[in-house]
């Protein structure tokens, strides 16, 4: 369903902010319909487990609130609590099989917001987190979240690129896609 024309190995090496190495490993591959976005998201929320972190990037409609819908309907958030943006809230949390924390950084003045209001503990907790606008708070993130970056192609279309540098999201990364082509 998905045409997977990835990249399977396209690793790149950074230098983390701290100095040390780090390999990042990319696949990209597009999404053709709403359908199609919410269903990969569907399937990804399948290998999350309490302290999964997703990273959203892309402009605005580009599809990471629908992206959030598919992980909420895959971690079984009952229907009634209908996943919106949570910009005005910054994070809203919804009760799934595992807790899902979905977060909006659009709005975001300064990091220091997020530890006042002291949602800094969420990325270690026993939750999921998406993140919206992630790239805003970049700084405070672990570094072991998977990021995914949605990029407009056309009204349907959206190319979906993501990427990861732990072993850990190897392996769901590996799971999701043969999933995904079964
Ligand atoms: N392939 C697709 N995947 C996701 N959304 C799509 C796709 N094709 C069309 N759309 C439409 O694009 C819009 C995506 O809106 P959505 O709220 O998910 O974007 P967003 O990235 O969260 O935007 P924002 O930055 O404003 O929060 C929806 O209206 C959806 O119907
Ligand atoms: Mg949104």
């Amino acid at each position: 369903m998905i045409n997977q024309n990835i990249n399977r190995f396209s690793p790149l090496v950074r230098i983390g902010g701290w100095g040390f190495f780090e390999i990042i490993v990319k696949k990209n591959f597009v999404v053709r319909s709403e359908e199609e976005t919410a269903n990969f998201a569907k399937i990804v929320a399948s290998e999350l487990f309490p302290g999964d972190i997703i990273c959203l990037e892309g402009d605005l409609g580009a599809g990471k609130t629908t992206f959030t819908q598919g992980v909420a309907s895959g971690l079984e958030v009952p229907d009634d609590q209908y996943v919106t943006s949570p910009s005005f809230a910054i994070m809203h949390q919804y009760d799934g099989k595992i807790p899902l924390y979905h977060f909006d950084f659009y709005r975001l003045g300064m990091v220091d917001e997020i530890i006042d209001l002291g949602f800094e503990e969420l990325f270690y907790g026993e939750g999921v987190c998406v993140i919206e606008w992630a790239e805003r708070a970049e700084e405070i993130l672990p570094r072991n979240c998977l990021t995914i970056h949605l990029s407009i192609l056309d009204e349907q279309q959206r190319k979906v690129e993501i990427s990861w540098s732990d072993d850990l999201w190897q392996k769901k990364i590996d799971a999701i896609f043969s999933k995904l082509s079964s």
